[in-house]
């Protein structure tokens, strides 16, 4: 298989900055897209904000700042995306969009480039149908973790028709960038989120059976569990739309175990979202 050189990344939201970020960081040539020219010049002052935290962090030396950035060019057609040896989409989870990209791409794309998705929760499978039978061995998932400069883990997802090859050329790129990827079949939620997710809604129960406050049960897992968060701080910081959003898709394919819960539910309602509104669980108007 072809040495992977330049990395394409579709959609310059906050994973897709933040992929762009991490290639560019392992010393690989990134093509960053988005809908217009100016959404993809954000996503670059995005990435630039993220690397001065981790420069500042001690994380990244200063002295790499300018070789980093200047990896990084932001474009708005697909054409320029011609010469990459590997792509990955970030873009809205919604299956049609991410067909007509993936159906795009799949037109002007030389014939040996990865294809990756870092979907959430669109089935990898389904998605590959997107694109020509002769690419179909090429295609699979690549779901990374939020901040993804900083996160190590990346779930590799083939679908039914990936290539075992393709599956260690990706492993051994996500590896080369420093991050732990793990394979994963391509059931709903993959593994992390069906951990997760189980996490939040017993968390959740929790709260309604008044076992505990939600301050106590984030103390519980930190000290006793040895998470770096609490599971009510991170809903609040995820989204909490994000979270019963996840939740229902999980439900519909697993049934009870993952039915979410309607102090959730109540939360959304009320539009206490997390940080994003200023109120979540937790109020942040202060
Ligand atoms: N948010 C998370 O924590 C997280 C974690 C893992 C995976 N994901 C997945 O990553 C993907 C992106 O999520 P996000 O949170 O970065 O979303 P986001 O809304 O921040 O970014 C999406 C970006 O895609 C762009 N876009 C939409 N249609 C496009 C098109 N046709 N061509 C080019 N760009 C287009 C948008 O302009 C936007 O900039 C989703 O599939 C999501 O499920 C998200």
């Amino acid at each position: 298989m072809k040495r992977i050189q330049k990395i394409g990344v579709i959609g310059a939201g906050m994973m897709g900055s933040e992929i762009a970020l991490a290639f560019a960081m392992g010393g690989y040539f990134v093509s960053i897209k988005d809908e217009t020219l100016e959404i993809a010049a954000r996503g670059k002052e995005k990435m630039t904000k993220s690397l001065e935290k981790l420069i500042k962090k001690g994380k990244v030396p200063e002295g790499d700042k300018t070789k980093i950035l200047d990896g990084v060019t932001p474009v708005a057609a697909y054409e320029d995306l011609k010469d990459a040896d590997f792509v990955i989409e970030a873009v809205f989870e919604n299956l049609n969009v991410k067909e007509n990209v993936w159906a795009a791409l799949d037109k002007v794309c030389q014939s040996n480039c990865i294809f990756a998705s870092n979907t959430s929760s669109i089935s990898i499978t389904r998605l590959a149908t997107s694109v020509k039978k002769e690419r179909l061995g090429l295609f699979l998932g690549a779901h990374f973790f939020s901040p993804a400069s900083v996160m190590k883990l990346v779930e590799v997802i083939p679908g039914l028709d990936t290539a075992d090859e393709t599956v260690k050329a990706v492993m051994d790129l996500l590896r080369s960038i420093g991050k732990e990827p793990i394979r994963v079949k391509d059931v709903v939620g993959f593994a992390v989120n069906r951990i997760f997710h189980a996490m939040l809604i017993e968390a959740c129960r929790l709260l309604e059976e008044e076992v505990a406050t939600p301050e106590d049960i984030d103390k519980a897992c930190k000290l006793g569990l040895g998470h770096p968060m609490g599971p009510y701080e991170l809903m609040d910081v995820l989204n909490n739309k994000l979270n019963l959003e996840v939740e229902e898709i999980l439900f519909e394919s697993y049934g009870e175990r993952f039915r979410p819960r309607p102090n959730l539910k109540q939360r959304v309602n009320a539009n206490h979202l997390g940080r994003v509104t200023g109120r979540g669980w937790f109020d942040y108007s202060k």
